[in-house]
């Protein structure tokens, strides 16, 4: 074989072994029932984009759901409910989740989901566009968990919102904040508005006092993952 070969299936053994360990945890720690799955095959015959987050994710949202007691959970873009699923299921008894959705054709799919997911006592979808939904949350807050999971471009209002709404000690957590690194980009590199979007969250949960925070490739063979920030107390 030619070096670039050997190189080649040494490149392919590894990413063999990661796709094999992430498996195994998934088999583990965050294996899927029914209703997870009920939403995923609708959103598929729905012919929605398959861009749910990952069954590792919706555990690690259920461990920062634990980790900060959520009683009430405030979801910004549900597609057909696969994330909310796991999120609602994270609540302290009694407690709440809403998502929020501007789509009423996803609206209606997530609607059933939860329902065959056994969530709809605990689990509302609200429809329209996040920005117009989001001041009326504020005489339901604090969200002891945001999970921010729509349209890029207003990930940094997204945020303003997210701080508002919460207490110290509340967990913020947002998708894509990876983006094959992308969202890391150094300023003066040609960027799409949803691409800057993201690149503005990362140094405003990195930067702003308030928060502790985490970017954590954990999806896409670590090519995205959340930003994780929790509200210092
Ligand atoms: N969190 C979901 C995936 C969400 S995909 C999961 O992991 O299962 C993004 C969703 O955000 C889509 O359903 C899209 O319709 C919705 N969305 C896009 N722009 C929005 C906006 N401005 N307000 C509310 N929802 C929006
Ligand atoms: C897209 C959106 C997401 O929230 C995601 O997790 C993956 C892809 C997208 O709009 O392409
Ligand atoms: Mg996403």
């Amino acid at each position: 074989m030619t070096n670039n070969e050997t190189e080649l299936t040494t490149l392919q053994q590894q990413a063999k072994i990661r796709q094999n360990i992430e498996k195994a945890i998934i088999n583990l720690f965050a294996s899927e029932d029914e209703g997870l799955r009920y939403a995923l095959s609708a959103a598929r015959q729905a012919g929605l984009p398959q861009i749910q987050i990952s069954p590792i994710q919706g555990k690690m949202l259920q461990l920062l759901a634990a980790a900060c007691n959520a009683h009430k959970i405030l979801e910004i873009g549900s597609l057909a409910g696969y994330s909310g699923i796991w999120l609602a299921r994270a609540l302290t008894p009694g407690g709440r989740l809403i998502t929020l959705e501007v789509n009423p054709e996803h609206a209606g799919i997530v609607r059933r989901a939860f329902a065959e997911a056994g969530v709809s006592d605990r689990a509302e979808v609200r429809v329209g566009k996040a920005l117009d939904l989001l001041p009326q949350l504020v005489s339901e807050a604090p969200f002891d968990l945001v999970f921010i999971d729509a349209d890029k471009p207003p990930y940094p209002q997204y945020l303003e919102w997210a701080l508002r709404l919460t207490r110290p000690g509340s967990i913020i957590v947002a998708d894509n904040c990876v983006r094959g690194g992308k969202a890391f980009a150094e300023l003066g590199e040609p960027q799409d508005e949803a691409t800057a979007a993201l690149v503005e969250y990362n140094k405003r949960v990195a930067s702003d006092p308030r928060l502790v925070s985490l970017a954590l490739a954990m999806d896409d063979d670590y090519t995205d993952g959340f930003a994780i920030a929790v509200v210092r107390s």
